[in-house]
């Protein structure tokens, strides 16, 4: 796909050397905080307890919820989860959702069909974290000082979760997937960028400040200016200034999705999700595909098509598919992404 909006080279590399590109890696990492999206606060240990739910079902899984309670001396908060494995059933693959809703399952989330098709789930409500608002003495950000949104703050439950199911003896730990919708697509990529454990990343609609470029976009397309004018916390204080100054920014969308080179990533898209910017989520993954050839890996292959054909992934290591309908993270979503995600598994 042509670069038609001209988006800058922000690889800035001398040769294609992985060393080189490692160097450029930490770079980019610090961009990203510094700039846009806030710093990671200081890892806490969590206690955890877990409580073992009656409802279980069918008798195919087993489900707990598991409790993580940071401390430290600003205060304290309790995070409840909830993990849920196909039983009897050992090195399972996991999906890691990030969720609207605390409900499991929920409108976006099938439990069941999930756990039939073999995966295990562990699920987080995002506001358990902290409040999807602009009070910082909520939740989690009550016990850290330092400029940060809100969406670092989700990603960082999304790694603590990793340490967690790092104690789990069922769970494959190096199969495990995290997936998130439109804010929490957003969130499942930084968390993925910036803790390598996930093997697959799912971002569904994610569009502005997600996978889709930043730059060149069109009057149905949301831009900085009207993301921040709403949602100005989830992202670091810093980056109000590029407000209307998006050809300042030092970096691009498709630098987040390059972090996550050379692991999977499936960027998933509805035809009707104007405000997302499809075009701009596809350039950004043909732009990030350089960082999977750098491993010597193939990006995004679109030879199908632009877009591809609905309800197909594209092939390579980065997948992008745009399915019919409108912004929602739907079961023809969940039947693509865990259709890919055996694919994977198939060829390991
Ligand atoms: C709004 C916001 C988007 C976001 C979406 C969501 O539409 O403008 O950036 O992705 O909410 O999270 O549902």
């Amino acid at each position: 796909m042509e670069n038609k909006r001209h988006i800058p080279d922000f690889f800035l590399l001398d040769d294609n050397s992985p060393i080189i590109w490692e160097r450029r890696k930490a770079e980019i990492k610090e961009l990203f905080q510094n700039e846009i999206y806030g710093h990671f606060p200081e890892k806490l240990t969590p206690s955890i307890k877990t409580e073992e739910r009656e409802i279980n079902f069918a008798s195919k899984a087993r489900w707990e919820s598991v409790y993580f309670t940071f401390e430290n001396d600003k205060g304290t908060h309790t995070v409840k989860t909830d993990l849920i494995l196909p039983r009897g059933k050992t090195s399972i693959p996991v999906f890691l959702s990030i969720g609207f809703s605390a409900d499991v399952p929920n409108k976006y989330l099938p439990i069941e069909e999930i756990i039939d098709n073999g995966f295990g789930v562990f699920h987080f409500c995002y506001e358990n974290v902290t409040k999807d608002n602009n009070d910082f003495s909520d939740g989690l950000a009550s016990l850290f000082e330092g400029d940060f949104g809100k969406i670092t703050l989700w990603a960082y439950m999304a790694s603590q979760c990793m340490d967690y199911l790092c104690t789990r003896d069922e769970v494959d730990t190096t199969r495990v997937a995290i997936i998130g919708h439109s804010r929490l697509g957003k969130t499942a990529l930084v968390a993925s960028a910036f803790d390598e454990r996930f093997f697959l990343t799912c971002s569904n609609d994610s569009g502005c400040l997600g996978a889709s470029v930043s730059r060149g976009k069109v009057a149905e397309n949301e831009t900085i200016e009207a993301i921040t004018d709403v949602f100005p916390f989830w992202f670091s204080k810093k980056f109000l200034k590029y407000r209307d100054n998006v050809n300042s920014l030092p970096l691009d969308q498709h630098m987040l999705l390059a972090l996550i080179a050379p692991r999977h990533l499936i960027i998933g898209t509805a035809k009707d999700d104007l405000w997302a910017d499809n075009e701009g989520q596809l350039l950004s993954c043909t732009l990030a595909s350089r960082a999977w050839e750098l491993y010597g890996k193939a990006g995004l292959i679109n030879d199908m098509c632009e877009p591809c054909a609905p309800f197909e992934l594209t092939k390579g290591t980065v997948s992008f598919y745009e399915r019919e309908g409108s912004h929602f993270q739907s079961r023809t979503d969940w039947i693509a992404y865990m259709k890919k995600f055996k694919e994977i598994l198939n060829e390991a």
